[in-house]
């Protein structure tokens, strides 16, 4: 490395790392870095970013890791960051800087932040707080874990190229991904809640503008704002959110760590059975704020208002109750 003069990568460019990439691409760009490496499993999804970013395609992760002395990463899940760390692994140069920003198991950060150091590099956990349009405006927080002098390294630039906050949580990776899954607790809990409020509103014949008013006045927070104007609307898609599959995989970490501390979690429980039967009326590609989707359900509305997201459009009927 030479000065702030570093050479990144960027691995798995879903909805969240396709709008981080491009920031640190920008940044890369101003500080008169390389051009940041890319690697996404799916190449073709990336292609059009070679013309409009300050960047470059690898065609291996292997080929990205040698490359680069700080490489972030944002995957799907444990498994699939498993798999794509230990092929980093296998080809990095010694005392690179691992910035992953998925969120992950506490064991599973620990795992790697173990298996890096045996190669002589520094694996960072550094998941991320807000949906993919703070992604794209910067505006994330993000938490810190992991070796003291890496966590200085990368914490000279990631606010604010991309973030607009971070958390320290100190040496033990497990630690940032445990905030990460208590932070979801409270968002998940949120959606939850949201998705009972609105729909007794429904039920009850109150104004949803009115009682989004209410919210917006009463609990002005991200999580609150965004998710209530979603669930206000319908507006279940998950194309620019989060979709189903990565919102149960999160639930399923809540649960998992209420179970090992013998800590019952009922709301989450709750939301998993709502998000459950929305996933089996409207699919995967579903935003987790469909999650009311579930819970209309349940209280004999049919799923969907706005956009009928159902797989089988003659079950929902938007005058009536969903049909057998
Ligand atoms: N969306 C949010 O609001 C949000 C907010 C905070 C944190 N997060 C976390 O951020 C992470 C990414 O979320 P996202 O919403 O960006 O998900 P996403 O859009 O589904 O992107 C997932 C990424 O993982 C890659 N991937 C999946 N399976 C793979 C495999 N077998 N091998 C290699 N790469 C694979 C995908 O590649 P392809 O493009 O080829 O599928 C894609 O680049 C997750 O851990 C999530 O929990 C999400």
């Amino acid at each position: 490395m030479s000065g702030n003069k570093h050479s990144f990568g960027f691995i798995g460019l879903g909805n969240m790392g396709s709008h981080m990439a491009r920031n640190l691409a920008s940044y890369a760009r101003e500080k008169g870095s390389p051009q940041v490496l890319l690697w996404n499993r799916t190449a073709a999804k990336i292609e059009h970013m070679r013309e409009e970013t300050y960047c470059d395609i690898a065609s291996t992760i292997e080929d990205l890791a040698r490359q680069c002395d700080i490489i972030h990463t944002c995957l799907a899940n444990d498994e699939v960051a498993l798999d794509v760390y230990r092929r980093i692994l296998s080809a990095a140069r010694s005392r690179t800087i691992l910035v992953d920003h998925s969120t992950l198991f506490p064991t599973t950060s620990s795992i790697l932040q173990a298996e890096a150091a045996k190669v002589g590099s520094s694996f960072l956990s550094c998941p991320i707080f807000g949906p993919p349009a703070a992604a794209k405006a910067a505006g994330l927080l993000i938490v810190m874990s992991g070796d003291a002098e890496a966590r200085a390294t990368v914490g000279e630039y990631v606010v604010p190229a991309i973030g607009k906050a971070s958390l320290d949580c100190g040496d033990e990776t497990s630690k940032g991904a445990l905030l990460k899954i208590l932070g979801n607790n409270c968002i998940l809990g949120t959606i939850e809640l949201l998705s009972e409020s609105f729909t007794l509103a429904e039920k009850t014949g109150f104004d949803p503008n009115l009682f989004y008013k209410f919210i917006e006045t009463w609990f002005p927070a991200p999580s609150w704002v965004n998710y209530g104007r979603k669930i206000r609307d319908g507006a279940f898609s998950g194309a620019q959110g989060f979709t189903i599959p990565g919102g149960m995989k999160d639930a399923a970490f809540i649960r998992r760590l209420g179970d090992e501390s013998s800590t019952p979690t009922p709301i989450i429980d709750q939301a998993w059975s709502h998000l459950t039967t929305a996933k089996a009326i409207g699919g995967e590609g579903l935003d987790w704020s469909s999650c009311a989707a579930g819970m209309r359900v349940t209280a004999g509305l049919p799923p969907f208002k706005g956009e009928d997201f159902s797989m089988d459009k003659s079950r929902n009927d938007v005058n009536g109750s969903v049909k057998d």
